[in-house]
């Protein structure tokens, strides 16, 4: 199993969340809200090389767990549903996850998810 972790802009969620659930991939996910910056630092245009305070800026982190089959599929979906082509658009990370328990059932594993 692994952990898709997708940090998007807040105007993206809606287009993704309806994808990702018509397409069926994603059985469950968890949204936060995050603050950050990327490579330009939370400006508008790149200052590279030179030494400035970031700028934190909103984002949404969308995080699913998923059996090893659905990754490529799923992050096939991110990017058609995210992307804008523009500085920002977000990143994706995905971790290995060790086990996955469903507290009402004790179910353990992909069975779990
Ligand atoms: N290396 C990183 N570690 C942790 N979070 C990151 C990292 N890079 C980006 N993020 C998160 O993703 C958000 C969006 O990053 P962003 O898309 O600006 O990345 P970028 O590498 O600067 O790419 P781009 O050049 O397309 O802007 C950031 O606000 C931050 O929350
Ligand atoms: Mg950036």
């Amino acid at each position: 199993m692994k952990k898709i972790e997708a940090i998007i802009r807040m105007d993206k969620l809606e287009d993704l969340k309806e994808a990702l659930t018509k397409e069926g991939l994603a059985k469950g996910m968890t949204i936060s809200q995050v603050l950050g910056h990327g490579n330009q630092k939370g400006f508008a245009e790149n200052f590279r090389g030179k030494k400035i305070v970031p700028t934190l800026l909103s984002k949404l982190k969308v995080e699913i767990i998923v059996k090893d089959a659905l990754v490529d599929d799923i992050v096939e979906v991110i990017l058609a549903t995210v992307a804008t082509g523009e500085i920002g658009d977000g990143k994706i990370f995905i971790f290995p996850v060790d086990d996955v328990i469903r507290i009402r059932t004790g179910e353990r594993g992909v069975d779990a998810l």
